[in-house]
């Protein structure tokens, strides 16, 4: 039978356990879901300058968006497939890739998307232990400064690429790291059949898969572990009640319409 390489699209928020998924689907037999290749995004940015600087005149020479687009789809499919081993199907995980899924979708048509979602608080509490430096500036990465800063972030990324990812109904799917990590073999086998992959008991042990997980990637000692689920309270320990209270404050309805509800932290337990 003929093997289906459609591109998987793999993103989330950074610190929603994005490269432990990664990993996972990497220890699928059919899929090739390595190290990130960070070319999507910088693609899809060139191409709107382009579009914004020469779409009038490319017009006029009948070079219309959709072929645009097709071109770009070309290029994005031979550095995918051509960057994974042989006949396995490409998979890309680079966390700020939803922000750019529209586009995506319409240069890779026969692509599937997948977005992990992780308790904001969660993410904000893991994203200022991070000592991310932007290398454009030199400046610590803005969201990762403090926790407001941090689960506004989170907020903001929700809403920009469920909106997006709302415009491919059918191609895309969620994947909830608490899920993932509490009941793993139900979670894998709904997003396996998402994408129309059969069912292999080997992404449940990604620690014995030899997925690369360079460190460059700032997950990669973690990911390296057996899958565990200590990750989804041990946040709760590091913020305080006034803390929870002013990431209530800024993301509560995100919170609450993804189904988290509010924590109140007893704070004569600390
Ligand atoms: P914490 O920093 O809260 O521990 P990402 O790869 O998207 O940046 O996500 C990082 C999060 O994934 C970390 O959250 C980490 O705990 C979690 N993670 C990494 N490896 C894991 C594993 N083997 N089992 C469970 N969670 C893991």
């Amino acid at each position: 039978m003929r093997r289906n390489l459609a591109p998987i699209l793999i993103g989330g928020v950074p610190r929603s356990g994005t490269t432990l998924f990664r990993a996972m689907l990497d220890a699928h037999p059919h899929i090739h879901c390595g190290p990130e290749r960070k070319l999507l995004a910088p693609l899809v940015r060139s191409q709107r300058q382009w579009w914004q600087v020469f779409g009038p005149s490319l017009e006029g020479a009948n070079i219309t968006r959709d072929t645009m687009d097709a071109a770009a789809g070309a290029y994005l499919r031979t550095l995918l497939q051509r960057s994974a081993k042989p006949g396995l199907r490409p998979a890309e995980k680079t966390p700020n890739l939803l922000l750019f899924a529209s586009d995506l979708g319409r240069m890779l048509p026969e692509a599937r998307f997948i977005h992990v979602v992780r308790d904001g608080r969660a993410v904000a509490a893991s994203l200022v232990r991070q000592e991310w430096v932007d290398p454009k500036n030199g400046q610590k990465v803005p969201y990762t400064e403090n926790l407001q800063s941090a689960i506004r972030y989170w907020g903001q990324y929700q809403l920009e690429a469920s909106a997006q990812l709302r415009t491919m109904p059918g191609r895309c799917t969620e994947v909830r790291y608490e899920n993932l990590v509490r009941q793993p073999e139900i979670e894998m086998k709904r997003i396996l059949t998402f994408l129309e992959e059969p069912w292999s008991p080997s992404v449940l042990e990604h620690h014995r898969a030899g997925t690369a997980l360079p460190n460059t990637e700032a997950s990669s000692r973690a990911v390296a572990e057996p899958l565990h689920d200590r990750a989804t309270t041990a946040w709760m320990q590091r913020v305080t009640a006034h803390e929870l209270a002013e990431m209530e404050a800024i993301a509560g309805p995100v919170l609450r319409a993804l189904g988290y509800p509010e924590v109140q932290r007893d704070e004569s337990l600390r």
